[in-house]
């Protein structure tokens, strides 16, 4: 048996850098993962919130003990509508997938949300990512009839 536990991330250590450079792959293959400084970006960022799980085995009894095996990230901000929140790259390790380690992140995350006062959260996920669709369900989210836009910057150049 194991334990699961989520933290969130207050400060940039070497083993954070470590997980992302081992999460964020799972999640693109063109965006190389944060270094120390984007964390550190992002640990201080006032209504980001990084939340990270640890897997505790049997014997591993102290605080924090554990590998990092998932992340998400949840970010909060105020609009004339009122506080709103996104909830984005959320990863787990290939070797945890299937224990709820996901689940328990994003509810966490949830928490936080309703903690900061946000009146709803939303994520998106590609149809492809049948097992993160079945979770984020699982979490109470409904699907919107909305479109999803994006625009990125012409290449430099
Ligand atoms: C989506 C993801 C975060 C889920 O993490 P998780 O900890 O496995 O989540 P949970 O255990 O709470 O839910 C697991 C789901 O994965 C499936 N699953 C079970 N065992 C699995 C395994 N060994 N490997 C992969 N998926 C498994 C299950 O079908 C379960 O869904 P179900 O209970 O509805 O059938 C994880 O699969 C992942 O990191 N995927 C790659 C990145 C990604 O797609 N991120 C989401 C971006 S929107």
């Amino acid at each position: 048996v194991s334990a699961l536990t989520i933290d969130e991330a207050h400060e940039v250590t070497p083993e954070l850098v470590a997980a992302f450079e081992r999460l964020v792959p799972h999640l693109s293959k063109s965006s190389p993962p944060p270094g120390k400084d984007e964390l550190a970006e992002m640990v201080d960022a006032p209504g980001t919130f990084v939340l990270v799980a640890r897997l505790a085995s049997d014997g591993d009894d102290e605080p924090g003990a554990g590998e990092i095996v998932g992340t998400l990230t949840l970010v909060c901000f105020r609009i004339p509508t009122g506080v709103r929140a996104w909830i984005d790259d959320v990863v787990v390790d290939d070797a945890a997938r299937g224990r709820g380690v996901g689940e328990v992140l994003v509810r966490a995350a949830l928490d936080r949300a309703v903690e900061v006062g946000a009146r709803t959260v939303d994520l998106t996920s590609r149809p492809s990512r049948e097992a993160a669709i079945r979770l984020y369900e699982r979490c109470g989210f409904v699907r919107r009839d909305s479109t999803l836009f994006r625009w990125t910057p012409p290449e430099a150049g």
